[in-house]
């Protein structure tokens, strides 16, 4: 299923949505020009993931001397400061726990998105046997859409 975030235009870069698929609550962040989707559920004891603090990745080339290097890349939950990678959803603590459930997050063209009956199944609806009459409505503009 593919669920429709915004609008490309209304998520400017450095801003996230916590969205509801169903019973699943996902996080969408744009990083830059790239989006990125986490479970909004931490793996660790249950914590809402995605609403904790971005960093990039640190690195030292020598003790103290430490760099942030390029941009947010690691989302922490905010109930034990536990990181995982936006992208993949690894942890980088916990040794041995699961990582967090990553979706693909992509730009759309509107056109594309026309199947509102899978959309409805997707969040606990079931179409009913009546159709009214309908018009194509044609949508140019791009949006954020996540695969879940
Ligand atoms: S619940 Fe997220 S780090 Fe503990």
């Amino acid at each position: 299923m593919r669920l429709v975030v915004a609008r490309v235009e209304d998520f400017p870069p450095g801003e996230r949505r916590i969205v509801k698929a169903g019973a699943r609550s996902i996080g969408v962040f744009r990083i830059e020009d790239r989006f990125f989707a986490l479970r909004n559920r931490c793996p660790h004891q249950g914590g809402p993931l995605c609403h904790g603090r971005l960093s990039a990745w640190a690195v030292a080339d020598l003790p103290g001397q430490v760099e942030m290097q390029g941009p947010p890349r690691l989302v922490a939950c905010p109930w034990h400061g536990w990181e995982y990678d936006l992208e993949t959803g690894q942890s980088f603590l916990g040794p041995g726990e699961t990582r967090v459930k990553a979706y693909d997050a992509s730009v759309a063209r509107g056109d594309t998105l026309e199947d509102i009956p899978e959309a409805a199944r997707a969040v606990g609806r079931e179409p009913g046997p009546y159709v009214a009459e309908t018009f194509p409505v044609y949508v140019d503009e791009d949006y954020v859409v996540v695969d879940v």
